[in-house]
């Protein structure tokens, strides 16, 4: 009766090892087959206002007045292994009311849009690019969103989208490319004074492959 016992509580162990030693392979071959990406985030989750500006172009062109933003757009790369490359990038900012990722014409739809710099991450580094933007009174849509900033108004929920080329250095010979990489960051406040910027969490941004 006990020898019984005794073996059946082996086969019990036996079993619990099994399933334990295929947890860990299993959470293994996960790690290796993880894709790691390039991760992109808005410090501050604000693209703050640079206050107006005036340029002055040679006569007869009448001077041109519009508004300076900036942001910090922080990137990581979680890579071990490979150096990556966020380029030509085109950023929309999208209100609440319209949906950063259905559409297909962004350089209508957002309010208004920029081309940052390329970005380039070495190995399991962070990079912080300031993006700065110029925009006219022309650029903005609709109009009443140019009073606003104009006035010193913010606006919040405001999209962030990221269309650009994802590049990853497999080795000194070999890149990958995923052409239509895109990312959104969302909850951002554009404008505003540095009141409304205080506490304000980072935003990181979701990623979206559309090859
Ligand atoms: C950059 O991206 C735009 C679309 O946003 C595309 O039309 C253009 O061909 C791209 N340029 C290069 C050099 O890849
Ligand atoms: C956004 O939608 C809300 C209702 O959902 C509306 O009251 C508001 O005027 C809209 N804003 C703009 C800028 O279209
Ligand atoms: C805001 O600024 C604009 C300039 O774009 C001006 O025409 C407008 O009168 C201002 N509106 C308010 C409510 O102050
Ligand atoms: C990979 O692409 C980046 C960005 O376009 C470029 O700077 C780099 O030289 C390329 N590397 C190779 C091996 O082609």
């Amino acid at each position: 009766m006990s020898f019984r016992c005794l073996d059946v509580a082996r086969y019990v162990v036996a079993a619990a090892v099994t399933v334990l030693i295929m947890a860990v392979i299993v959470n293994a071959v996960k790690v290796v087959l993880r894709p790691e990406s390039l991760q992109l985030s808005v410090v501050g989750g604000s693209i703050v206002s640079g206050g107006r500006f005036v340029t002055e172009p040679p006569p007869p062109q009448p001077p041109e007045v519009g508004l300076a933003f900036n942001m910090d757009l922080r990137a990581l790369n979680p890579s071990g292994r490979a150096r990556m490359y966020y380029v030509n990038i085109t950023a929309y900012l999208f209100d609440k009311n319209t949906s950063a990722s259905a559409s297909s014409t962004p350089e209508d739809d957002s309010i208004f849009y920029i081309k940052p710099h390329d970005i380039a991450v070495l190995q399991q580094e962070t990079v912080d690019s300031l993006v700065t933007a110029k925009v006219t009174k022309e650029q903005v849509t609709p109009p009443p969103y140019y009073d606003m900033l104009y006035n010193g108004s913010s606006i919040s929920d405001v999209t962030l989208r990221l269309d650009g080329e994802l590049v990853t250095e497999v080795n000194s010979r070999l890149n990958e490319t995923r052409p239509m990489t895109s990312y959104y960051c969302e909850q951002l406040l554009v404008g505003g004074d540095s009141d409304d910027l205080k506490g304000r969490q980072d935003v990181i941004c979701r990623q979206q492959g559309r090859s």
